[in-house]
């Protein structure tokens, strides 16, 4: 007989990241690849974190610390926060999914918008929470539309997460309209807010959100060293809650979840701010860049608050076919995300590199659309 597996493996989508840089090599024949599709940083940690790794390798015979006392200690100090409420965890999203399970039960409901990270979908299969999407709204249609998520709240409701700035749209709503969200929120429902961009938007001080949690009990701020900090491959990532969730989130997943690498190098990330102020700054410079030079291509580019661009594939009356650009830029060397399993066909979503790995993305697709 057969083995027989959970039956909500059956319900559970397939998560399918951005293609690493050796199966596009192979995938489209090309040697030098760059790649544009998951939202990373271009640029590597910062020295001190290199180092500060680099001499801990050899103690990689011991378990990490439990606790992380270190980094949520830094956290604390950072965000002006009692270390109870911080979780650390295995990247940003291990805490989604901790918080699905610790949250949701079957009959309950979780409400998130849709596009948006494309873990969500996840989260109702992996807790048997029912999920309840939202399309994105607002003048440009690719907002959250948080009155429509308002409504759809009720006795079920269980968690609401509000993605800001959002993937893969790039846009992002003021902490004015979150309050305002919030405000009427019952306080029964936990509100994710999920900020693995904050620090590259430009509406509010990316801390502006952190003064809304004495304020809201049920708020929790997602946040991540992987996209700004350039640790992706490290996997580190942080809640700023309540005590309560974050004894929650613990009890649902494994002890040392964070290694004894990815606490060390967050650690020390932290300490560098000017560091990370610079880098935001030369995301911003690259975001113009591109954005301009797409305008002049002839696209009507929507706004980016995140590294990455959610670009419509359409100049004018001509629409584009999204599966030959990502073949087209592929064959030239450069991998972006395709937007249907994201959620959007007819765009593809491209993070911001190098100036160089930028220059090569805008010439090839130049060659894609320019007229015959
Ligand atoms: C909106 C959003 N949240 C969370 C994450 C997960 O980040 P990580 O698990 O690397 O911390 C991502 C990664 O792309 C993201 O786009």
């Amino acid at each position: 007989m057969a083995i027989r597996y959970a039956k909500r493996l059956d319900a559970l989508p397939h998560y399918e990241g951005g293609m690493d840089i050796a199966r596009a090599r192979r995938a489209f024949e090309a040697t030098d690849v760059v790649k544009l599709a998951s939202n990373e940083s271009p640029w590597g940690p910062h020295p001190a974190v290199i180092e500060r790794v680099a001499a801990l390798v050899g103690e990689a015979n011991r378990y990490p610390d439990q606790y992380a006392s270190e980094l949520r200690g830094r956290l604390a100090a950072r965000f002006d926060r009692d270390p109870a409420g911080i979780a650390v965890s295995n990247g940003s999203c291990e805490i989604l999914l901790a918080a699905a399970l610790a949250l949701c039960e079957p009959g309950d409901e979780i409400v998130y918008a849709w596009p948006s990270f494309s873990i969500y979908p996840q989260l109702g299969p992996f807790s048997g929470a029912r999920e309840i999407r939202v399309g994105l709204g607002g003048p440009s249609g690719y907002d959250h539309d948080l009155d429509a998520m308002r409504a759809e709240i009720t006795a079920a409701t269980k968690l609401v997460i509000v993605c800001n700035p959002n993937n893969p749209t790039g846009s992002c709503l003021p902490s004015t309209d979150i309050t305002a969200f919030l405000e009427q929120v019952p306080s029964y429902v936990t509100v994710i807010l999920d900020e693995a961009y904050i620090e590259m938007q430009t509406l509010d001080d990316p801390d502006s959100t952190v003064d809304l949690l004495p304020r809201f009990p049920n708020l929790v701020l997602l946040r991540t060293f992987s996209k700004v900090y350039g640790l992706a491959g490290l996997r580190c990532g942080y809640a700023l809650g309540s005590a309560r969730f974050r004894a929650a989130v613990d009890a649902v997943r494994q002890p040392f979840s964070v290694n004894l690498l990815a606490q060390a190098a967050a650690s020390e990330a932290l300490r560098h701010g000017d560091d990370v102020a610079d880098r935001v700054e030369r995301t911003i410079v690259a975001r113009v860049e591109v954005e301009s030079a797409l305008t002049e291509l002839g696209f009507t580019v929507p706004e980016s608050h995140t590294n990455f661009t959610w670009l419509p594939l359409r100049i004018g009356d001509r629409e584009y076919d999204e599966a030959a650009i990502v073949e087209g830029l592929g064959r030239a060397g450069v991998i972006v995300r395709p937007g249907t399993p994201l959620g959007g066909p007819g765009h593809i979503r491209v993070s911001f590199g190098t100036e160089a790995e930028n220059l090569r993305f805008l010439a090839a697709l130049g060659d894609l659309v320019k007229p015959q």
